[in-house]
């Protein structure tokens, strides 16, 4: 194992039946990084998470967390990490104070720890004063920093943060990450997902999932780079859908997506003239208000992605078929919201903040981020768009 490395990933995979949530996925953590998890709903990014944090099996593969392998001592992984879980994070019915004692017994810290630990995790969560109110009559951002705040208790050298942020006002979640920052300059190493592409951009490195399968990663100047050759044009016109129809008969363009009220077309080639673009898209009826090259961002990058995993994903997945069943056209199984219906779940094992039999879910409400500043949350893009 890399003596940097907090987390180290193999080939790890893992099937519910017949379905493969996470396929062969790879990637290390290093000591101190933080490390963002990007993907649509459904990419895998839970299941990756569960199985790191001892809490789900993986059907192969393998992964070293702390130096655990996580397969042959899920325990002793539960005891090292801090896990905060998408669904469930304080217990509602208790106040501050208790789930700070609730998840300080859980861990097993003593006392005087616990006391010490308390005034740590009262005062990081800007929770003086508010020790005796029960975690669900808390504003959001105070929750979540709670729930951080029960996560780190025992001093844990690396944290899973499922989606901490989902559903947060921008300023506490600016508040959030610069507690995921102190924690990272401490040395402790964060992987958190997330679907803000804001959150993204201050991560040390990303990887992006689609599919269950690992699309891209690097930092995020890194994973620009698919786009080294391709610049993208960004074209405001007064009726952008019919701009993007026209775009799509150009044979220099190899694809377009709307963003907001604008259009982003890449080209297949660097040598591509913006203006004449312009002047062809009026000529065919357009009314353009601005054209002009744009630095790729990340959610262009993660439409880039998507469209090739899925494409390779397609025919790979339409080969495997063809072997085994004889079949030849049928249509891959859709995956969006797919995986096994609910009924059909199965290795589910609770871990620490898994144990919620009186708690409801944590409510995942749709504020936050504009939807536009989010990536994978829906399809993510125009229905009409050309790949
Ligand atoms: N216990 C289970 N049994 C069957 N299928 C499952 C189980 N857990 C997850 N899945 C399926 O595996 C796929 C990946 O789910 P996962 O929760 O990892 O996605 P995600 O990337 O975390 O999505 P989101 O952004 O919505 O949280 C989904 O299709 C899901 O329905
Ligand atoms: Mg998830």
């Amino acid at each position: 194992m890399d003596s940097n490395a907090a987390i180290e990933v193999r080939h790890l995979t893992r099937r519910f039946r017949q379905f493969v949530a996470v396929d062969d996925v790879s990637f290390d953590v290093r000591r101190g990084e933080i490390f963002g998890f990007l993907g649509s709903n459904g990419a895998g990014k839970s299941t990756t998470i569960r199985m790191l944090c001892g809490l789900l099996k993986p059907t192969s593969g393998s992964a070293i967390v702390g130096g655990i392998d996580v397969t042959r001592d899920p325990e002793g992984v539960k005891r090292r990490i801090g896990y905060m879980s998408q669904r469930f994070s304080l217990y509602e019915l208790l106040t501050v104070d208790q789930n700070i004692r609730f998840f300080g017994g859980i861990y097993g810290l003593d006392d005087a720890k616990l006391g010490e630990r308390r005034a740590f995790v009262v005062e990081m969560a800007g929770l003086t004063g508010r020790e005796s109110t029960l975690a669900r009559d808390l504003a959001g951002g105070w929750r979540q920093r709670l729930a951080l705040g029960c996560a780190i208790l025992h001093e844990p050298a690396i944290l899973f943060l499922d989606e901490p942020t989902g559903g947060v006002d921008p300023l506490s979640r600016r508040q959030f990450w610069r507690l995921i920052d102190t924690l990272s300059q401490s040395g402790v190493s964060v992987l958190v997902t997330t679907h803000y592409l804001d959150e993204a951009e201050r991560c040390h490195r990303v990887a992006l999932i689609h599919a269950g399968r690992l699309a891209a990663i690097g930092t995020t100047s890194e994973v620009k780079r698919v786009f080294a050759d391709r610049p993208i044009l960004e074209i405001r016109a007064d009726n952008p859908v019919e701009a993007m129809r026209q775009l799509d008969t150009f044979p220099e363009i190899e694809k377009t997506s709307l963003f907001g009220t604008a259009v982003h077309a890449v080209l297949r080639d660097s040598r591509v003239n913006a203006e004449d673009v312009g002047a062809r898209l009026r000529a065919g009826g357009s009314h353009v208000l601005g054209i002009a090259p744009v630095a790729p961002s990340l959610e262009d990058v993660f439409l880039d992605v998507i469209d090739r995993v899925s494409d390779s994903g397609h025919s790979e997945r339409a080969q495997r078929r063809e072997s085994r069943e004889g079949a030849t056209a049928s249509e891959p199984r859709e995956r969006s919201g797919g995986g096994a219906p609910a009924s059909e779940r199965v290795g589910e094992s609770a871990g620490p903040h898994e144990r919620a039999t009186a708690s409801e879910p944590r409510e995942r409400s749709g504020g936050g981020a504009p939807a536009s500043e989010r990536v994978g949350e829906s399809e993510g893009r125009s229905p009409s768009e050309k790949k």
